[in-house]
């Protein structure tokens, strides 16, 4: 069995929270009201994932699925930048694909998989922003609830096949019940996740990321099972995630 890496985020009160990093054959949900940094959080992963495992990388290229039109990739230059990295090399590593519709987001996770076993060991990260926005859009009626769940826990299943099988890490952002940029939503109870318990079954660690003062945020850890609730802080800067 392969070992397990962990993957910096960035900050170092933040790694200490998650146990070092975010880690491979694992699953990390990160969700929070808008501006909360969970795209941010995505960019420096693509980053920071490329760096020498001594380093707090993965010396791994990453694949990124964008469902919300938001990657940015002069975010990952000014990134790279700070980590006294190419940028235009930083670029040439990630894989990245936009979805329109969660059957192409399920597509696409079965073209990774492939793409993985054709280049063994070269991807150690995915990263998925959201994983929930193009299910809010496809089911948004209310009788569908239940299909929206079995498709979403099909997505999850397959993310954590590929996740064991490649050694790779996942890393998803969820939006809140509150966030109504993804379609029509009961709100049941705004301060929650959306998924349900498909993804509080899935995520291996949750991460509930809520704004504090200026560019400060606050992460906490979210109904883990064998970690205390505890916090910390981060700031979100030019050069990405950092303390
Ligand atoms: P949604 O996707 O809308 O739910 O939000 P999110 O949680 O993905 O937020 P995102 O990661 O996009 O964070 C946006 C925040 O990052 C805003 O407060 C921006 O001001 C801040 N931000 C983005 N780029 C920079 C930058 O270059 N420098 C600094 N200091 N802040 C930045
Ligand atoms: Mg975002």
């Amino acid at each position: 069995r392969q070992a397990v890496l962990k993957i910096s985020t960035g900050s170092k009160e933040l790694d200490k929270l998650i146990g070092g990093g975010i880690q491979t054959m694992s699953i990390t949900e990160a969700f929070g009201e808008f501006r909360t940094g969970k795209t941010q959080l995505s960019h420096t992963l693509c980053v920071t994932c490329q760096m020498p495992v001594e380093e707090g990388g993965a010396n791994s290229k990453v694949a990124l699925i964008d469902t919300e039109n938001t990657f940015r990739p002069d975010r990952l230059r000014a990134i790279a930048t700070r980590f006294n990295m190419d940028p235009e090399e930083v670029l040439n590593n990630v894989l990245y694909a936009k979805a329109f519709n969660t059957d192409q987001q399920l597509d696409l996770i079965t073209a990774l998989a492939a793409k993985f076993s054709e280049e063994p060991g070269a991807y150690r990260l995915i990263i998925i922003d959201s994983i929930i926005n193009l299910f809010r859009t496809d089911f948004s009626g209310r009788g569908e609830l239940g299909e929206r769940q079995q498709k979403l826990n099909t997505m999850m299943s397959r993310l954590m096949k590929v996740a064991e099988e490649f050694n790779v890490a996942i890393f998803i952002t969820n939006q809140m019940m509150s966030d109504p940029s993804g379609g029509l939503t009961f709100v049941a109870d705004p301060k929650k996740p959306v998924g349900g318990h498909v993804l509080a079954h899935a995520s291996t660690t949750r991460l509930y990321l809520r704004k504090g003062r200026d560019n400060q945020r606050v992460a906490k850890l979210y109904d883990s099972p064998d970690m205390p609730e505890a916090e910390a802080t981060y700031a979100i800067t030019e050069g990405g995630i950092d303390d």
